[in-house]
């Protein structure tokens, strides 16, 4: 049987991506309590006495507490934000900005006072323009707060590859670097197939078409389901991150970081390879880019920029 620590994770928001989040921390045994908290009242309280009863059958030894009130998030080791409106058909995530920004100041205010040594991750969209406010806003050190995408749009450029080269997709490692956007920045020169690398086994046309796909992977989920965005990868993705931070893992794995001149950007956050261990953030991997990529890369700063000079003029930084 194995031992569970004594550790108090929150999830904020309990829709799909939210109570996924929990569901995935209970069943890695990555701490003893699991406060899923949400405005909506009764539907973190009816999630939460569902997983528990989901605990009996598992064997899992979390108890989750599902919640209206902040006070129960106090004294968390980390937080993982989910909380906010999806995107529509036909919406760019940028469209949510000002909804989803008075979410996530009011989030970062009571886990600023609740919870000052926390661990964030931010997975609420516009992605890295939400990072960046909660940064502001809770005044942690940029190592302790990251964003999730940079897992999760690897994730679906991996499961590309892995059908269009007919391998398990256990084998494939990709990287997709940049913003959480259609700006995004896959490499496909740090792709492979348990150490083969993608350009050995597929044609260019093929690789490009990926990286298109890869581009607009939430859209195409948004499209097919009408309502509502992906939940499953980006649940798995952010709990990845914090299963690596908890445990200390070191591993690497691309989230928005805050950029203290790493790639040429200053005050920052933009999805880049990290190490993520008990310190959060511990190094930022600075990988050799040829040129396109470095031109895509100054592209993506660009449209992250545009939405923080949007949070300024709306006097939220
Ligand atoms: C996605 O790409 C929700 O932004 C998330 O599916």
């Amino acid at each position: 049987m194995s031992t569970i620590q004594k550790r108090k994770i929150t999830v904020v928001g309990a829709g799909y991506v939210g109570a996924t989040c929990a569901h995935l921390c209970a069943m890695k045994n990555l701490a003893s309590e699991i406060v899923l908290i949400d405005v909506l009242e009764g539907r973190p309280q009816g999630i939460a006495l569902d997983m528990n009863q989901s605990g009996a059958v598992e064997g899992f030894g979390a108890t989750v507490i599902g919640t209206n009130d902040p006070k129960d998030t106090h004294g968390s080791d980390l937080v993982i934000v989910t909380a906010g409106l999806p995107r529509k058909p036909g919406m760019s995530r940028s469209d949510l900005l000002a909804t989803n920004a008075k979410i996530i100041l009011s989030v970062a205010d009571y886990v600023r006072h609740g919870s000052p040594e926390a661990h964030v991750i931010v997975v609420t969209n516009p992605l890295d323009s939400m990072v960046h406010l909660f940064r502001a806003r809770s005044g942690f050190p940029g190592a302790r707060v990251t964003g999730m995408a940079g897992v999760l749009d690897s994730a679906r450029f991996s499961w590309f590859i892995a059908e269009a080269t007919k391998s398990g997709v256990q084998d494939v490692k990709a990287m997709v670097l940049g913003a959480h956007g259609d700006s995004m920045v896959p490499l496909p020169g740090y792709c492979v197939v348990n150490g083969v690398g993608i350009k050995d086994l597929l044609d260019k046309p093929t690789i490009a078409a990926m990286e298109k796909r890869t581009r607009g992977g939430g859209a195409e989920i948004v499209n097919l389901l009408k309502t509502g965005s992906a939940w499953y990868a980006p649940a798995s993705s952010s709990v990845a991150m914090a299963k690596s931070i908890l445990n200390d893992e070191k591993r690497l794995l691309p989230c928005a970081c805050f950029l203290n001149g790493q790639y040429g950007f200053e005050g920052l956050y933009m999805g880049v390879p990290a190490i993520l261990g008990k310190n959060g953030v511990e190094r930022i991997i600075e990988v050799p880019l040829d040129l396109d990529s470095r031109a895509q890369m100054q592209k993506t700063a660009g449209a992250i920029l545009q939405d923080v000079e949007l949070m300024r003029e709306m006097k939220l930084l």
